[in-house]
């Protein structure tokens, strides 16, 4: 079943019933402001950082779910009727109702008896505001008399004191009320050099500023006694909960739309002009009155919103496809990318399952993250990636996360997964092939931003393969340290006492454990190291990486090689893990992925078994499952793995960030088939018509679908901030579609079942535009057997860099 449709000519997701199984969600903003929004206008603001500058309140696991948002209430002020048009929070059955989550903006609306209420919220580029421009129709024969009132919840600003601290938090809320502005200037008297504000374009009939005057005593957001009653009360906000709320009276004549603009932002002061006149404590406006007054125009409006369309066109221009398949379409030309975006903007901090308070960025999520934007926003990516690398320790190793306020290694979160330093080879070398900007190689750059140690990052690259090759056990394969990709598998924790982290318990010492999966990883990261090195001439470094690769690669498929599949790792005590030797847990799909991406086992049939038994052991109709069998009992010795209920999350889960691997793998192993048929099971376009079982948005990818083992098998969490982003594009466009940035050039390198005709790829790369049309009959397979560009035929599948600016290119393939 559904609960919307796509619009792909717009680009946009159409939900057309408030009551979606979870909320729906989509983000607000692109470069420091932004917000999370639900299809029924749930959500919060920040700027930069989700749990220090957060704007406004939002509740999670909270009954009804999804409380605290942009609500606008309508109110029929010759009936008393009021109602929301996003339906929530007053849940008024509505004659229609629509969410239009588009790229970078939602537009929710709904009609109630003959009146139309509609807002489209955005940020405009480059701004730290949003703007909600809302329009009232009245689509009845008699004049109608309207009441609108907007309504926001501060945050004072620290999401988790917010949260937690009452004692204080209850007598520190302050606001000014000027000109019909509402500013939020908690704690701005002392340390706080920055405010909110909340301001409308009509003439207002009142206002409120105190949660409980808005809503009175002991009611909730469904029913505030000043929309009740229909008069505001000019409350202005001393301790307890400010708010915000205007109150505007509209008279409308049948068919007449009036438009009203609601702006919510943030500004900033110089520490030593924070107020006016100097020497008050009144908040000096002189700064956001001009942009204030900017956004409430409504050709302003139109014409940001415009360009914030025209932004989205831009970056999604850079990759397109034509294949016949909308679910590849869509998800490629649209959502994917857009969800890489995001993944770019938010990390894994703000989102229905992140609370903005949790997590900061990861080091090895931030590098996989990176290889799904790198093509749109590739200055952003350098800058990015410099950040990531100014983190890592002087042994090559990392924090596992870092503050993206400060920029900072994140102590408490602490270090020492040890797959965490290959992660940024990969990061590089995707930057490398897709720019060919070699000059990032000789920046110089700090370990643990300690200024004075800096080396070129090509020096970080090189302490990155070193610090694999210095932490080998007993097998020769790389020591897992406190996990590797798989944050739950904890080999050295041994943690008995509830409540504590497993990602930062202090590990026992003494240990062997190793990881079958960094293996794969190395093998993949030394030969991109090696590539690197050679191109840069530094012979002995390249020698060097090829060598670890070759050794590693021996053991992994010894000592890592289990008969029909690749081993998961070796315990603490030296015993296998993911083995027919094991209880539980015989089998994981990690090191079947990465090991074959990696390109172990292609040759002499490992390859060919692993992935036979991926099918048999871990696929399901709804993705690939994480291991099998599942935990049932908690493994001391394998930590937070075992703690997850059997079905869930890394025990056993559909993790499917891990599936696209099994797609490339696929691909590279010739199976087109295959690569495609996984591809598609998570596929959240082909996923929408079971959105009753899938329960997350159809428009993008989550962490987890529950597994074969689980009640709910089939039932998606944790939607939007994924790695499952970044990997499934890569893993459609560049192995499946075949379409890959290289060092010399364009790999044009389609892996496609026979009942698939060809397709065609538009690509900006290195400057040139390419249109590249793929040949190939249905029933034939096999790989671009000839290849034209500009009409010239050449040898092989590689379309050469360009020559100079603004080139473009027809490229040919043939398949077959
Ligand atoms: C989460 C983490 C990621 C980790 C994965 C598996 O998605 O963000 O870093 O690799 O879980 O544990
Ligand atoms: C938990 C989650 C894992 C995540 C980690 C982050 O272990 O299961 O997915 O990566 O927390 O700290």
């Amino acid at each position: 079943m559904r609960y919307g449709h796509f619009d792909d000519e717009r680009r946009e997701y159409v939900i057309t019933r408030p009551d979606t199984p979870l909320p729906w969600i989509n983000y607000l903003g692109n470069e420091a402001y932004f917000g999370i929004i639900s299809n029924t206008a749930g959500g919060y603001s920040f700027y930069r950082d989700a749990r220090l500058r957060r704007l406004t309140r939002y509740r999670y696991n909270n009954a009804p779910l999804d409380l605290g948002g942009r609500y606008v209430y309508l109110r029929d002020d010759e009936s008393g009727e009021y109602w929301s048009p996003s339906w929530q929070p007053t849940q008024r059955e509505l004659d229609d109702y629509s969410c239009r989550h588009g790229l970078g903006y939602s537009i929710i609306g709904s009609t109630y008896k003959g009146i139309r209420g509609e807002t489209l919220y955005f940020v405009p580029l480059a701004e730290n505001l949003e703007v909600w421009r809302i329009r009232v129709t009245n689509a009845r024969t008699t004049p109608a008399r309207i009441s609108l009132f907007d309504s926001i919840e501060f945050c004072l600003w620290e999401a988790l004191e917010d949260n937690t601290n009452f004692q204080r938090n209850y007598s520190t809320g302050q606001v000014e009320v000027e000109d019909g502005v509402i500013y939020h200037k908690t704690e701005y008297r002392e340390r706080r050099d920055h405010f909110a504000f909340f301001a409308c374009s009509a003439p207002l009939a009142g206002f409120d500023t105190q949660r409980e005057d808005f809503l009175g005593p002991y009611r909730g957001w469904d029913r505030p006694i000043v929309v009740e009653r229909g008069a505001a009360t000019d409350s202005v906000a001393h301790g307890w909960q400010p708010m915000g709320s205007h109150h505007v009276k509209l008279e409308l004549a049948p068919g007449e739309t009036k438009e009203v603009i609601v702006l919510l932002g943030y500004q900033e002061n110089p520490k030593d002009d924070k107020f006016d006149p100097p020497g008050s404590q009144t908040i000096n406006k002189k700064r956001v009155k001009p942009v204030i007054a900017r956004y409430l125009q409504p050709a302003v409006v139109e014409r940001v919103f415009t360009d914030l369309r025209d932004y989205w066109t831009g970056l999604l221009g850079i990759l397109q496809v034509h294949t016949g398949s909308e679910h590849v379409d869509r998800m490629v030309n649209i959502w994917n990318a857009y969800q890489c975006m995001v993944t770019f903007n938010m990390s894994r901090s703000a989102s229905g399952f992140e609370s903005g308070i949790g997590r900061g960025m990861g080091f090895r999520d931030s590098n996989q993250d990176l290889l799904g934007f790198v093509h749109m926003v590739p200055a952003r990516a350098r800058e990015r990636i410099l950040d990531i690398a100014a983190t890592q320790l002087p042994t090559g190793g990392a924090y596992h996360q870092y503050q993206p306020l400060t920029k900072r290694g994140n102590n408490d979160v602490g270090g020492g997964f040890n797959d965490d330093p290959a992660w940024l080879v990969l990061g590089v070398a995707a930057y490398l092939k897709e720019t060919g900007d070699a000059s990032i190689l000789e920046e110089p750059v700090p370990y643990d931003n300690q200024p004075g140690t800096e080396t070129p990052l090509y020096e970080h690259l090189r302490r990155s393969i070193q610090y694999t090759l210095d932490r080998l056990g007993p097998h020769g394969l790389p020591l897992i340290g406190r996990a590797d990709w798989n944050d739950c598998l904890n080999l050295n924790c041994f943690s008995e006492t509830p409540g504590e982290s497993f990602q930062t318990t202090e590990n026992k010492e003494g240990g062997v454990a190793e990881s079958v999966f960094i293996g794969g990883l190395f093998v993949l990261a030394a030969n991109e190291m090696a590539a690197v090195a050679e191109r840069r001439g530094d012979a002995a470094e390249a020698a060097l990486a090829a060598d670890a690769a070759a050794a590693m690669t021996k053991a992994v498929e010894t000592a890592g090689w289990d008969g029909d599949w690749f081993r998961r790792a070796y315990d603490y005590f030296g015993r296998v893990v993911g083995s027919k030797e094991c209880a539980e847990g015989q089998i994981f799909i990690e090191p079947q992925g990465m090991c074959i991406v990696a390109g172990i086992g292609l040759e002499n049939g490992m390859a060919e078994k692993a992935l036979a038994s991926v099918r048999e052991r871990l696929a399901t109709p709804h993705g690939i499952v994480l291991n099998n069998p599942a935990f049932t009992y908690y493994h001391l010795e394998l930590g937070e793995i075992s703690t997850y209920p059997q079905g869930y999350k890394e025990n056993a889960g559909i993790f499917c960030h891990t599936n696209p691997w099994v797609m490339i793998a696929e691909a590279m192993a010739d199976h087109p088939e295959a690569a495609l048929d996984y591809y598609m099971r998570i596929n959240p376009s082909v996923r929408e018509e079971i959105s009753e079982v899938h329960r997350c948005e159809p428009y993008v990818y989550a962490q987890m679908i529950a597994g074969k083992d689980a009640p709910t098998h089939g039932e998606a969490k944790n939607s939007w901030l994924s790695g499952t982003a970044a990997w499934n594009f890569v893993a459609i466009s560049q192995w499946i579609l075949g379409i890959r940035a290289e060092h010399d050039g364009l790999r044009i390198d389609p892996v496609l079942p026979a009942d698939w005709g060809g397709f065609k790829v538009s690509r900006w790369f290195r400057g040139a535009k390419y249109e590249i049309t793929v040949h190939k009959s249905t029933g034939v397979t096999g790989r671009v057997a000839r290849l034209t560009v500009g009409g010239r035929e050449i040898s092989g599948n590689l379309v050469p860099l360009p020559t100079g600016p603004d080139e473009s290119f027809d490229v040919e393939a043939f398949v077959g």
